[in-house]
């Protein structure tokens, strides 16, 4: 249960006072630098005292997706610990982008779980910037990151994955400094405008109807509505209002052609929907990598920037290289 929903139903999350963070991002048989918990009937049980380590053994009788909780006091030694382990000599790559995007899926979670959105706006850097850095240090970290996709959809998932494949189409189409964190903020927020939206519309088990997808296809005006109360980027609310629009210029909700949609928006565009493509829903198995961007090169080709579209064919083969 969120906080926000907690607190709406007048109930105190038995989670209050603690962070969440998933199994993976802790490196098996190596000292964690903070106290671990596990909740067991809703009360917080310690689960490894900092200093100890989780043997690789246990790890394995954990779900992947499973979650420990760490004091909130505790933060600043769990992100020292990630930092670390992010800049440690001789630490395989792939272990690397692996700690790096699962502790970051709980970081996500948090932001868009925020009902102030300044802050979740300003969290948001650290979090891009971290993802920028790896991928400037390690020349092959970008095709660890893509690879590693989640396997359910949530919004949080959804939208920390096409953040960090925008990150990758953007360094191969030559994005660096202020723009491409820009571009990985607006892909992180391109969805926020969901926020308006009911939920029983954003989880409904199966496709939607038609009065569903008129309110469904309103989430970019409501997210630039969102965003133009704080003072962020033009490029950022291009990223969130025009992500929908289409190269052939019936997207939504402006029509706009293809060379009047923001650039960044064209790219949030293109890894939308290999997103949605490659990930597991209720009502569709998810496509292979190599199936999705077949399908969007051929089927859909004409909806995107011809240009971008190359890119994420680089992309893939990187992946496979890798
Ligand atoms: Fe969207
Ligand atoms: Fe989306």
């Amino acid at each position: 249960m969120s906080q926000a929903l907690s607190s709406a139903l007048g109930t105190a999350p038995s989670s209050l006072g603690y962070f969440k963070i998933r199994v993976n991002s802790l490196i098996p048989d190596r000292s964690t630098t903070f106290d671990t918990y596990i909740m067991i009937n809703s009360r917080m049980v310690l689960y490894l005292r900092a200093g100890d380590a989780l043997a690789a053994g246990k790890i394995a009788h954990l779900e992947r997706a499973d979650v420990f909780y760490v004091p909130d006091a505790q933060r600043s030694h769990f992100k020292r610990y990630v930092f670390d382990r992010m800049n440690e000599e001789g630490l395989d790559v792939k272990v690397k982008a692996n700690v790096l995007r699962e502790s970051s899926i709980t970081l996500a979670e948090e932001i868009f779980e925020k009902q102030d959105v300044e802050e979740a706006l300003n969290d948001s850097r650290e979090l891009i910037t971290n993802f920028i850095d790896f991928m400037e240090e390690e020349p092959t970290a970008m095709s660890y990151l893509v690879g590693l996709s989640s396997h359910d959809f949530y919004t949080y998932n959804h939208s920390l994955d096409v953040a960090i494949y925008s990150l990758g189409l953007g360094q191969i189409l030559g994005y660096s400094g202020d723009d491409i964190t820009e571009l990985g903020r607006g892909a992180l927020f391109h969805d926020i405008g969901k926020r308006h939206v009911k939920t029983e519309i954003i989880c409904k088990q199966g496709p939607l109807d038609d009065t569903e997808w008129v309110q469904m296809q309103k989430h970019p005006q409501y997210g630039l509505k969102i965003l133009n109360e704080y003072g962020v980027s033009e490029a950022m609310k291009a990223c969130c209002f025009e992500h929908h629009e289409s190269f052939l210029g019936n997207g939504y909700p402006q029509q706009l052609p293809g060379d009047e949609i923001h650039p960044m928006a064209r790219i949030i565009a293109i890894t939308d929907t290999y997103d949605a493509l490659t990930t597991k829903r209720s009502y569709n198995e998810p496509m292979s990598p190599q199936a999705a961007v077949d399908f969007m090169c051929s089927k859909l080709a004409a909806k995107y920037d011809p240009d971008m579209l190359k890119a994420l064919r680089q992309i893939l083969g990187r992946m496979k290289a890798a």
